[in-house]
């Protein structure tokens, strides 16, 4: 099995970053601190450099089948491998959407044909499909679109949820946005609807009535949740509470951009959930660093220019970001908005946790080598013609970053370097372990 070993980088290791030493033997990390004389069949020399944990994102839409004029699994999985992120978690909202067993073996086979990065594909929870629910296993989890969004997976009857909650195992996610507020906002808004409305009609108390009806089910059931893009201030309060059977998630968009920016970057920043005040956007920064939010995802969901310069509210929802996620919080990091054990802990640690991705998350030996070299020092601008995502934008297109990965590992082969996709097919299908309790069952405490 051939040996890889990457010399004298600052280590992002679960207890904090080091410089050391990590030599990957085949597909595992086999030593950290290892003797760097070790005979080994490459040698990176990463002085200078920082070594994480490959990005774990846990909520991405890659549009095949059904709409691959937007994205595929082989571009949204090359995007992810430029962007050091080493495994995706595919939401069910495509067309035919993933809501049986037939659709889901054929993303996973799919996957295994085109991607160079692990993937793991959800179940989709429909009105009547609790049998497939019961019996899907092996997957992250369930997901339900408590509120619609893209597609036309909607669970909004009590009684369908009361029975999903209560005659499933798997862990279940949601998309929590109240019908019933959006259709009320919607109607007070009358007929003539601008793009800025997209916050009034998606508002704060959509996302709140939803978040609290879904903890509400979670907790009463005794049943592991986990809230999507939590996007408002209002929902951190309720998530404390919840705990342990309830864990939570912020997206980037959230995070960077507000409703005062959609005169600059108009139906770019158009997401469900919609982008908020500035209020909400610091408290999401505060929820995670206080731990109320334990997990970063994308909600990569890309949509052409083109149909998005439509006129609202025929503008899609949804924005690309995979590529872009850790080069965002490399910066973060350097304008000190949080630490590098954070990123590491939000990005790849927690959402294995989660998802019980077994072997996958941290750098520690016996884990596999997923593993993303970062250049600390380098600065580039984003552009839409240089996007890897099939859309060919970001709504982050002429920022500056610094701080960019340079080589990424996935299961100890290099699968991007330097600009370069290499051509190796070295993604699996994750193995997810439900049995060891989640995110707050860990026994050593990190993260929590
Ligand atoms: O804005 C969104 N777009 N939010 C979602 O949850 C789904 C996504 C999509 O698939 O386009």
């Amino acid at each position: 099995m051939a040996k890889t070993l990457i010399r004298g980088a600052l280590v992002v290791l679960p207890e904090g970053p080091v410089e050391t030493d990590v030599l990957i033997d085949g597909d595992r990390i086999a030593a950290i601190d290892a003797d760097s004389r070790t005979a080994a069949d490459s040698i990176v020399d990463a002085e200078g450099y920082w070594l994480l944990p490959g990005v774990i994102d846990d909520q991405v839409h890659f549009r095949e089948p059904g709409a691959t004029h937007k994205e595929d699994l082989q571009s949204g999985s090359r995007a992810c491998a430029a962007g050091g992120v080493t495994t995706f978690l595919e939401m069910p909202n495509t067309q035919p959407p993933a809501i049986d067993a037939t659709a889901l073996q054929w993303k996973y086979r799919r996957a295994s044909e085109v991607s160079p990065v692990n993937f793991g594909f959800y179940i989709g929870a429909t009105p009547d499909n609790l049998a497939e629910l019961q019996r899907a296993t092996g997957i992250p989890g369930i997901k339900i679109f408590i509120g619609s969004s893209t597609g036309n997976l909607l669970v909004d009857q009590q009684a369908a949820l009361e029975e999903i909650f209560a005659h499933t195992k798997l862990p279940i996610c949601a998309h929590c946005e109240d019908e019933t507020t959006i259709a009320a906002n919607l109607q007070r808004l009358g007929p003539t609807l601008e793009l800025e409305d997209h916050s009034r009609i998606r508002d704060v108390a959509a996302a709140v009535v939803a978040t609290r009806r879904s903890i509400d089910l979670a907790v009463r059931h005794q049943h592991r949740f986990h809230v999507l893009h939590v996007s408002t201030a209002a929902e951190l309060e309720l998530l404390e509470s919840a705990r342990p059977w309830v864990t939570a998630e912020a997206c980037y968009h959230h995070l960077w951009f507000t409703d005062q920016d959609y005169q600059r970057l108009g139906s770019r920043i158009q997401m469900n959930p919609s982008v908020k005040s500035q209020y909400d956007r610091l408290s999401l920064w505060e929820g995670l660093r206080q731990g109320k939010l334990q997990v970063l995802a994308t909600d990569h969901a890309p949509h052409t220019l083109e149909e998005k310069s439509r006129a609202y509210p025929a503008s899609p929802s949804g924005l690309p970001a995979v590529e872009n996620a850790l080069a965002l919080m490399l910066d973060a990091v350097r304008c000190g908005w949080c630490s590098l054990a954070d990123l590491a802990r939000w990005m790849s640690d927690a959402p294995a946790r989660i998802w019980g991705l077994v072997g996958r998350g941290r750098i520690a030996v016996g884990y596999q080598a997923d593993l993303v070299l970062v250049d600390p020092e380098l600065e580039r601008t984003i552009r839409d013609e240089e996007q890897w995502t099939k859309s060919g934008w970001s709504p982050w297109s002429g920022e500056t970053l610094t701080g960019w990965p340079i080589q990424t590992w996935v299961n100890g082969q290099l699968v991007y370097d330097r600009g370069r996709l290499l051509p190796v097919l070295a993604g699996r299908a994750v193995v997810c372990d439900h049995q060891r309790g989640g995110f707050w069952a860990t026994p050593d405490g990190i993260g929590v």
